[in-house]
């Protein structure tokens, strides 16, 4: 990622303002739209896991110019997800249902430079908690 698409991301989260609890909202929408197999897995109750979620989103948004300290947490996040019963294929899923969160909530603001920008943080967020996930799991015979 460019400093400049850095910027894109921090600039587009912070447009979100009052709007972020809506975009969690949504975000859930989107995701269990896509893949209703993954609701069981939730089992906090959902608008608690929204606050959580816009919570994590805040600090790693906030986080990405400091990469190291982003990526030490990005992979205890991995390393979590593991016990909560998430694939590696359900990243994919997440991703396209934040990405249509914000572009929901975001409307115009949400650009083409702006998506891309999206999309390869998330894809860097995701390949680090797979790492950290990839390390935390049991070596299988
Ligand atoms: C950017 C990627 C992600 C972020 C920021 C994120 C954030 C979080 C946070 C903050 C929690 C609360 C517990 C904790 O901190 O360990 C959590 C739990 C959880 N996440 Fe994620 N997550 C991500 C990716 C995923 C993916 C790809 C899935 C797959 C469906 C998923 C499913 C879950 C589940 C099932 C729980 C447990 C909920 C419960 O306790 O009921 N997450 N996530």
């Amino acid at each position: 990622m460019t400093p400049e698409q850095i910027t894109l991301v921090q600039s587009s989260f912070e447009r979100l303002g009052p709007q972020l609890p809506a975009m969690a909202t949504r975000f859930y929408q989107e995701l269990f739209t896509r893949d209703p197999a993954l609701r069981p897995l939730f089992t906090t109750p959902l608008p608690e896991q929204e606050v959580r979620f816009a919570e994590k989103l805040t600090e790693i948004v906030q986080a990405m110019p400091r990469l190291d300290e982003l990526l030490t947490h990005t992979r205890a996040l991995g390393a979590r997800h593991v016990g909560y019963g998430v694939r590696a294929a359900d990243y994919r899923t997440l991703g396209d249902a934040l990405l249509a969160a914000l572009a929901a909530v975001l409307g115009d603001g949400f650009d083409p430079p702006t998506r891309e920008a999206w999309a390869l943080a998330y894809n860097l967020v995701a390949e680090t908690m797979l790492e950290g996930a990839a390390a935390a799991r049991p070596i299988s015979s």
